[in-house]
């Protein structure tokens, strides 16, 4: 049965013995397996959009670490090109997308219902994972917040501070609430469909929350996060939904309580012992082992990771990094995690 998974069970609020377990952007370049998948997608939009390349890559962490969820792959800014935004990759460098703003820019875009054209090769690919994935292994779908999603799309790539967009909510805050709103009712859309074609769980997630401060934070991260929860929950009341207000501070503290998600996932700036006392009592939480030790590995992984799984051992905890791998990763090292984490390590 769907609910005896282990993260279903943790979502619910249950404590058990060992915290699932799963990785944020485990399908990627540290494995040299996606290397080779990617490759013979041409690039990483084609692969995003070839369900079952996209569903293999899914796999892939989940054959070689047997990990408790899958997440769909795909990208959070395939939702800025449905809406009708150019984008591209840089290799070496990142995304680069057409700009939004001024009026004209964001009079261009698609209405947010018109999404699904371009998307239908992702609902395919979970529908393929559907009936692939090991029956005790949840699948999770995912969307980005409309902040984060937001930043992009003002501009047209990552940006260290993210001026550009808090200089739009400063000067034309008009335009930035319509975009907004827009990219809000895209992901309602989005992430309902995603749940149709089979994701259990979808995952919101605000990387760049934190450069939003006070009551800019809870207007444009929280309000977002509690309109698409409350839409999603209308919908599909028995899928849970995971926060990630990456950054967001002392204010992870009241997240889950103002927006209604199932499960908050901590940033590795976030103390545990805090976070145990100011965080789980309001539900499940994810995280949140630093991505260096996936890196730097040894002694100081296997210690962290205990200190985790003990601080949070007396709540629902879903295990994680506090933000996603990086290419530069030692696949051992993982190994060694999932086995700490696990209880079968030595030492
Ligand atoms: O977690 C997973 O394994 C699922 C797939 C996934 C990807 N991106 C694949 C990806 C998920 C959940 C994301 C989310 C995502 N994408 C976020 C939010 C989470 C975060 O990391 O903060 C953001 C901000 C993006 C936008 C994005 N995509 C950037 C800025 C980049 C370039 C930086 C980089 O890591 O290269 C990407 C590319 C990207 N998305 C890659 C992968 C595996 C690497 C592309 C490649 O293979 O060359």
């Amino acid at each position: 049965m769907a609910g005896q998974k282990k993260l279903l069970r943790a979502l619910a609020g249950e404590v058990l013995e060992t915290p699932p377990i799963w990785m944020m952007r485990q399908a990627g370049r540290y494995l040299p397996e996606y290397r080779a998948t990617r490759e013979k997608a041409g690039d990483f939009l084609s692969l995003c959009y070839n369900p079952e390349l996209a569903a293999e890559v899914t796999l892939q962490p989940i054959r070689r670490y047997g990990f408790d969820a899958a997440i769909l792959f795909a990208d959070i800014l395939l939702v800025p090109q449905a809406l009708g935004a150019d984008l591209w990759f840089v290799t070496g460098e990142g995304p680069r997308l057409s700009t939004v703003t001024q009026q004209a820019d964001f009079d261009a875009l698609k209405p947010a219902d018109a999404i699904h054209d371009k998307l239908a090769p992702v609902y395919e690919t979970l529908r393929i994972l559907k009936g692939e994935l090991p029956q005790d292994t949840t699948l999770i779908g995912f969307a980005g917040a409309p902040w984060t999603v937001a930043t992009y799309m003002i501009a047209g790539r990552g940006t260290p501070a993210q001026e550009p967009a808090h200089a739009l909510r400063e000067g034309n805050v008009a335009l930035f609430e319509a975009l907004l709103d827009r990219i809000t009712k895209a992901t309602i859309t989005y992430l309902s469909a995603q749940i149709e074609a089979g994701a259990e769980v979808v995952k919101i997630f605000d990387s760049w929350a934190g450069s939003l401060k006070g009551a800019a934070f809870d207007k444009y991260a929280m309000e977002p996060a509690r309109e698409i929860t409350a839409a999603l929950k209308a919908k599909h009341p028995d899928i849970p939904v995971i926060g990630f207000p990456r950054g967001a501070g002392e204010k992870y503290a009241g997240f889950a309580k103002a927006t209604g998600v199932d499960c908050v996932a901590l940033d590795q700036s976030i103390d545990a012992d805090w976070a145990a006392a100011n965080v789980q009592p309001n539900g499940c939480v994810q995280g949140n082992l630093s991505p260096e030790h996936m890196v730097t590995g040894g002694q100081a992984l296997v210690d962290e990771t205990r200190r985790i799984v003990k601080a949070f051992s007396k709540g629902p905890h879903i295990f994680n990094l506090g933000h996603g791998i990086t290419p530069d990763a030692d696949p051992e090292n993982v190994q060694l995690m999932v086995d700490t984490v696990r209880g079968a390590a030595r030492g």
